[in-house]
Formats: C-alpha cells, structure tokens, sequence
C-alpha cells in the first residue's frame, strides 16, 4: 500500500527544490503518493488565504507532509504559516541535523561536525502572544511562555532521540542566569530528566557561550536542546558551519503529524533562476523515509547524496559549483540508478 504524504511546493525557490525532490523519491521507487496542497504567499494571492483549510485538512489526514519554504512578509502582513502549521498539529519537536558532508570544503573540516539541534517548536519567544501598546505602538510585548510539561516533552524527546542515534552527549543550552524563571524552569527540568539517562551524558551551556564555543571547536557537541528562539538561531548558526543553509535539513515532530522541510528559506535573490540547491530538502526527505520506516532507502537516498556531493562534479553555485538543479538532480537519479 503506497503511504500518502502532503506536498507543499511553497514560495520563491520552493518549487525548484520540491520537484527536485520528488523526482528523487519516485526514482527511488518510495511507493509515496503525493497530495499537493498550497500555503504561502503564493496561495494567499492566489487564493485570498496563506493557509486554506483542505492543507490542514491533509496534514492531519496524511499525517506526514513535504513543505518547501514559505514566504513570511516582516513586521506586517500575516503570521508566519510555518510557525502556524507546527502550532496548529502541535509538531513540539524541531530536528535540526548539521553534518559536514563529503566534498563540501569547509572551515571545520579537520575536525568534523556532526550535531543535531532539538528545538522546542511551540512555546519560548514564538508563542505568538504579544502586543502593542498605545498610543502609535509606543511600546510592545511578546511574553515568553515556558511550561514544566513542554519543556519535559522536549528534554525527553531529546534523550531518546540520543539513545535511538546512538549519540553520546546532550547539552542543555539556556540563558538562566537573566532569564531566571522560564529558562530557569526549563534548565531545572533538564537537569532532573537527565539523572533518568545515566548511559547519555549532559552539560548545559549558556547561550552566549555556546555561539563562541560553537564557532571555536564545534566537534565537541553531539545533541543541543533549547527552547524556541534559541534553536531557530543556533540551528543556523550551525547551517553555517556546514558549508551553508542548502545543505540542512529539518524535521517537525508531532504526535498526531509531521512534517519535513529544508531550514532555509525562500531565497529570492535566485528564485526562478533553476539554481538553488534542493540537498537540504533532499535531506529532509531522507529524514521522512525514516520516519515511515523505510530505512533502506533512506540510507541509499543519502549515499546518493555523499556520492554526488563527494565527487564534486556536479555541484550547484552555492557550494561553488556551476550545475543548475536539474543537472545536480539527474547526476543524483543517476547514481541511484547504479546503485
Ligand atoms: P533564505 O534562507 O531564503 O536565504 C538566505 C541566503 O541563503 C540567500 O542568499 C539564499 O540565496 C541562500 N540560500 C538559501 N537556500 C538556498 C538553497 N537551497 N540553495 C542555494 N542558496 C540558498 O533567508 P531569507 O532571505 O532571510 O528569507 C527569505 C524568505 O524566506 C523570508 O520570507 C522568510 O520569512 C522565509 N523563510 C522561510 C522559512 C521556511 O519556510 N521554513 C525559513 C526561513 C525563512
């Protein structure tokens, strides 16, 4: 029975890499079925909504969906769709895996990188509860919302998330030393939940600190767990050790849904151009079949990856290459082909 997944092709390059994507998955013979349903920008011109209902609808009845980015306007217009959808199927959990990859030249690649960033996906600095205040907007509030019970739901996940991955260490990243009552909160849970994981180690890390030691030796971080605004940012940051925002993916784990996507965004300035790198949606793809169980190709999807991207032949501009999106796409069906 073919599993039914919800595609999103989003805004700017999103369609680019979304067909990228698709035609890399069918060339896999993945048995997934795609449901093609709008949100974003383009869906709001086109429809007079950012996110209609038969997407929600989907979501919910697929349970998984594929999503390329999403246009947001800055500081007016409607909110974040992305933010919205997490929200709206309570997808708590943000995987965000940063690994340098064969081929890709980067500052750290003497001594490797390898993290992955657990983001708390529904509270912190994001839970969309502020305001202005009058007259003229003279001042504004976004109230940072802290719960015990997420903060548990994130820490736990995290350290299953180590166990399952074999991953040896969790690090804690907070601001609990100004921020002393939501981060406070969510480093005490830290550090209880971690005396239920003796096999995993932990540490935490103040926020600050950690953007200079990940910048100084990034090698000595395995798992990060952080509250909302903190992961978006250092999630990143992290991009940026790794040779750039086209090469990392994201997960949104929920229990009743979840849903896959590239961290980057839309990219305007190469937007229709045939140019942009579908890896990190590629990747995120990678991350879907495992989470359906389909493993095997899961780990074929990334040997094509490893394989085209360690030659170096055939690489697109961002990683200093010249291919368009296509060709990089057709070398990677081709070396799924002879695999
Ligand atoms: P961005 O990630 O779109 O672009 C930053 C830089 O990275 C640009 O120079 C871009 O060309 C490059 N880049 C990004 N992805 C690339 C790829 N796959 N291949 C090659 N180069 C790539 O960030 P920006 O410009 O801040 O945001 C643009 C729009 O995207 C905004 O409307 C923002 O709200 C939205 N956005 C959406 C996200 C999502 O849907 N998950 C995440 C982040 C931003």
């Amino acid at each position: 029975m073919s599993q039914k997944v919800s595609l999103i092709r989003g805004d700017g390059i999103g369609p680019e890499i979304v067909e990228a994507t698709v035609r890399v998955l069918d060339g896999l013979d993945a048995g997934l079925e795609w449901e093609e349903v709008r949100a974003g920008s383009g869906a709001f011109n086109d429809l007079g909504t950012p996110l209609p209902e038969e997407t929600l609808l989907s979501i919910g009845r697929n349970k998984v969906a594929l999503k390329g980015p999403l246009e947001t306007p800055i500081g007016t217009g409607f909110r974040s769709i992305n933010v919205a959808i997490r929200k709206h199927f309570d997808m708590y959990a943000n995987v965000r895996p940063a690994k340098i990859m064969p081929g890709v030249n980067t500052r750290y690649s003497d001594t490797g990188v390898d993290l992955v960033t657990v983001r708390e996906n529904t509270e912190g600095a994001y839970s969309g509860i502020e305001h202005t205040i009058p007259p003229n907007r003279a001042a504004a509030e976004t109230i940072i919302l802290c719960t015990r019970w997420a903060c548990e739901r994130i820490v736990r996940y995290a350290f299953d998330y180590a166990r399952r991955a074999g991953r040896e260490k969790v690090t804690l990243v907070h601001k609990a030393n100004i921020l002393k009552e939501t981060n406070g909160l969510f480093l005490e849970v830290g550090q209880s939940i971690a005396r239920e994981y003796d096999d995993i180690k932990f540490e935490d890390v103040i926020v600050d600190n950690m953007c200079m030691q990940m910048v100084m030796r990034p090698e000595q971080f395995d798992v990060l767990v952080t509250m909302n605004l903190f992961g978006d940012i250092l999630s990143d940051l992290a991009a940026g050790l790794i040779g750039g925002l086209g090469l990392t993916p994201g997960a949104n784990i929920g229990k009743d849904a979840s849903m896959f996507e590239a961290v980057h965004g839309t990219a305007p300035d190469i937007a229709g151009q045939g140019v942009a790198n579908p890896t990190a949606l590629l990747r995120a793809a990678s991350m879907m079949l495992e989470h359906l169980d389909m493993v095997e190709k899961a780990r074929r999807l990334d040997q094509a990856i490893e394989a085209v991207l360690g030659r170096g032949e055939v690489v697109t501009g961002d990683l200093g290459g010249s291919a368009t999106t296509e060709e990089y796409t057709d070398a990677l069906l081709a070396e799924i082909e002879s695999q």
